[in-house]
């Protein structure tokens, strides 16, 4: 990172440190209208203005180490294949079958030379083409050509898998382009996906991944876990364009809840930025990491009704795999799991709220800012033209991104 840049981010974080009145110049965020969290129509545009037309993040490369490897990634109703093929690329493909629509794949992840429909036995290859059909005789005009597996866009940034259900969508290194320069001296090429964790909740996606995108509640939900090793008051928020950003928050004593004891895991040659600070990225419409030298967790919040979502959590790692690195992973999974249960227990209390109206406006402070910025580049993307009446929320933010 250039030392400018990282000069102003020490004194921004100091700055907000030392702030003790609302910040000068920044507006007063309006009410998010709690229906935006449980209403069906709005749902629904959700999906078809957001999720199916964004980059979203289904994985990580090294889940797919070699050439036959597959995995299905199963959210929201879809049933993706991710593949890597014989000249070691990763596509996506919608799992059905050219034939009738049997799914191709049943298992959630596995090595195959070839795709065997299980009802007529149709075989495509791991690139997609129609190889072979039994019987091929009987049908009047196939042509095997005419019938490739469906793809999907799919394109990577430094190992993780992104997809996107529109054809036309611009390339994804535009999209995360505000994201780049955040994380050119971490050396995010060198990992590995550890563990995975997914959990159901019974809330809409946006109510979870509301939690993540601010610090304010840190210091009562995990007073004895995170608070420690955060000054939460430096918590610093830069808004970037697209819906994405950057949170800087100061570490206290230059630790962290996860790597206290364990520093031995992290590379020697790291930036002291990472070392004395967490570095957070939200990235638009739902995915969440702060970075940690030690390892991290990339999490992604699906929708799955207007009141349930999964929470994915993808918890990234160094390449080694010795004992001591397992045994680091351990209480590293325990460690993350134990913090995820402060938070996830509140979630179905505030869906109860919202959705049986006792709270029908969420207030929000300067600190929450970035949930009103996400949901400004959501109603961006539905057009306002299609926001049901009352649903709208201002656009307000714009002026305030960083270039
Ligand atoms: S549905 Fe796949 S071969 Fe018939
Ligand atoms: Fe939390």
């Amino acid at each position: 990172m250039d030392q400018k840049i990282l000069e102003d981010m020490y004194a921004e974080v100091e700055s907000e440190f030392q702030r003790k009145t609302y910040p000068e110049g920044f507006p007063a965020l309006p009410d998010l209208p709690a229906a935006r969290y449980f209403d069906p129509d709005f749902y629904r545009l959700e999906m078809d203005h957001v999720f199916h037309k964004t980059w979203l993040c289904v994985g990580h490369a090294s889940q797919l180490p070699r050439a036959g490897a597959f995995r299905l990634f199963e959210q929201f109703d879809k049933s993706i294949i991710l593949s890597r093929g014989h000249d070691d690329r990763i596509r996506a493909f919608r799992n059905t079958c050219r034939h009738r629509g049997a799914a191709l794949i049943t298992e959630p992840a596995g090595v195959a030379k070839r795709f065997i429909c299980p009802y007529h036995a149709w075989g495509f290859s791991l690139e997609g083409e129609l190889k072979s059909v039994p019987e091929a005789h009987n049908f009047a005009c196939l042509d095997k050509a005419e019938k490739p597996l469906f793809q999907i866009r799919c394109e990577t940034w430094h190992g993780f898998i992104f997809i996107n259900f529109d054809q036309q969508a611009a390339p994804l290194a535009d999209f995360l382009g505000p994201l780049n320069t955040q994380i050119d001296d971490f050396p995010i090429d060198d990992m590995v996906v550890k563990r995975v964790l997914d959990v159901e909740i019974d809330c809409n996606w946006k109510t979870a991944y509301d939690n993540f995108l601010e610090i304010y509640h840190v210091n009562t939900v995990h007073a004895k876990t995170l608070s420690p090793y955060l000054e939460s008051r430096s918590f610093t928020v830069s808004l970037f364009e697209g819906g994405h950003a950057r949170f800087v928050t100061r570490k206290r004593g230059g630790q962290s809840f996860f790597s206290a004891g364990h520093d031995e895991a992290t590379p020697d040659d790291f930036t002291t930025r990472f070392k004395d600070h967490v570095f957070a990225l939200p990235c638009f419409p739902n995915s969440f990491t702060a970075l940690d030298p030690v390892g991290f967790n990339w999490q992604t919040f699906w929708p799955k009704g207007p009141n349930k979502m999964v929470m994915s959590n993808m918890f990234m790692g160094w390449k080694r795999d010795d004992e001591e690195d397992r045994a680091f992973w351990e209480t590293m999974l325990q460690n993350q799991k134990t913090v995820l249960a402060e938070d996830i227990g509140l979630f179905p209390t505030i869906q109860r709220s919202y959705r049986e109206g006792d709270i029908r406006d969420v207030m929000l402070s300067v600190q929450e800012q970035f949930l009103y910025w996400y949901n400004e580049e959501i109603d961006r993307k539905i057009g306002a033209e299609n926001l049901p009446a009352g649903m709208a929320i201002p656009q307000i933010l714009g002026p305030h991104i960083r270039k």
